[in-house]
């Protein structure tokens, strides 16, 4: 008999009790503000009458710039996780205090970015206020909000996207100061990885074939948090070409790993439905094998384009 959603939470909320006190055991305390250059700061425009925001009052380069605001966006899209986790989890024992410790861990980021983003100038922080309230309004909704496996094999697969996200942005903007705090909020987002990468190993202990079934609806439905912001397939593919966040890292250092640690492929005492979730499986990862050199292939043609011309 499957267990339905009320049983799985109950199921896990032993797990969550170990992972949350591991997790609070490995969790550093850590500081925003002093992660940013405040004596760089200068006073804007407007109200206290000081200086406009200027595109050459920072030399990071544009990808930087859009993958530091894809960033920054999906982080302040907080309120709307926080209720899609707290709507699903719920707030009480141990579920409830991994949501709350979770939510004020992401909240940081936020702060650290924007902080770090207003006093470098590196952005117009007109356009960037007006795209968090857009992007805000628009609110976010887990594809498969009534389905805990799902949601937590989903979160699995995303904060290890956003920690390669943050990490390789941080690269990209040739400025120590931004690559330190990105380090810093990456490693934040493996810690949370961990932690739902293994309540789903514990789910397939517990319910092989409904943890098989979820992964593989998540991995073929896999899309970004931030991905309706405004013009996001534009800055997506930018990010993709400088190889900040691409399809093969997406395959290779997100998917791979973590369906390697659950031992997907080799495990045995599956049913039907699970073996079926499983070929599925195989085949998505086949098929973005190919996509992704496909796209490779196009981004090296394209360089040497570039080069040629210039
Ligand atoms: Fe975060
Ligand atoms: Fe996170």
């Amino acid at each position: 008999m499957p267990l339905d959603q009320t049983g799985l939470l109950i199921e896990l909320e032993p797990v969550v009790a170990t992972n949350l006190d591991r997790h609070l055991s490995l969790a550093k305390e850590w500081f925003p503000h002093e992660y940013v250059p405040w004596s760089e700061g200068r006073t804007f425009d407007g109200l206290l009458g000081g200086d406009p925001w200027r595109e050459d009052d920072s030399d990071l380069p544009d990808v930087a710039r859009t993958a530091l605001i894809v960033n920054l966006l999906t982080e302040d899209n907080l309120p709307s996780y926080h209720h899609e986790i707290a709507t699903l989890f719920g707030r009480d024992g141990a579920w409830g205090t991994w949501v709350h410790r979770w939510t004020a861990e992401e909240g940081r980021h936020g702060i650290a970015i924007r902080d770090y983003l207003t006093v470098s100038r590196a952005v117009d922080p007109v356009a960037l206020e007006r795209a968090r309230m857009d992007h805000m309004q628009a609110g976010y909704a887990n594809a498969h909000d009534d389905e805990v496996l799902h949601s937590l094999a989903y979160v699995a697969f995303q904060e290890l996207a956003t920690r390669i996200s943050h990490r390789n942005t941080g690269k990209a903007t040739g400025d120590p100061i931004a690559e330190q705090l990105l380090a810093r909020v990456a490693a934040d987002e493996n810690l949370h990885m961990m932690f739902y990468r293994n309540l789903i190993t514990a789910a397939f202990d517990l319910a092989p074939d409904q943890a098989m079934r979820a992964v593989a609806d998540v991995v073929a439905g896999f899309e970004m948090p931030g991905s309706n912001i405004e013009g996001f397939g534009r800055k997506a593919l930018s990010i993709a070409l400088a190889g900040i966040y691409d399809l093969r890292q997406h395959r290779d250092e997100v998917l791979q790993p973590v369906l390697r640690q659950w031992n997907v492929f080799e495990r045995s005492g599956l049913g039907t439905e699970g073996e079926k979730a499983r070929d599925e499986l195989a085949t998505l990862m086949a098929e973005l094998d190919q996509q992704a050199t496909r796209f490779e292939e196009k981004r090296e043609a394209r360089r040497l384009r570039q080069a040629a011309r210039s």
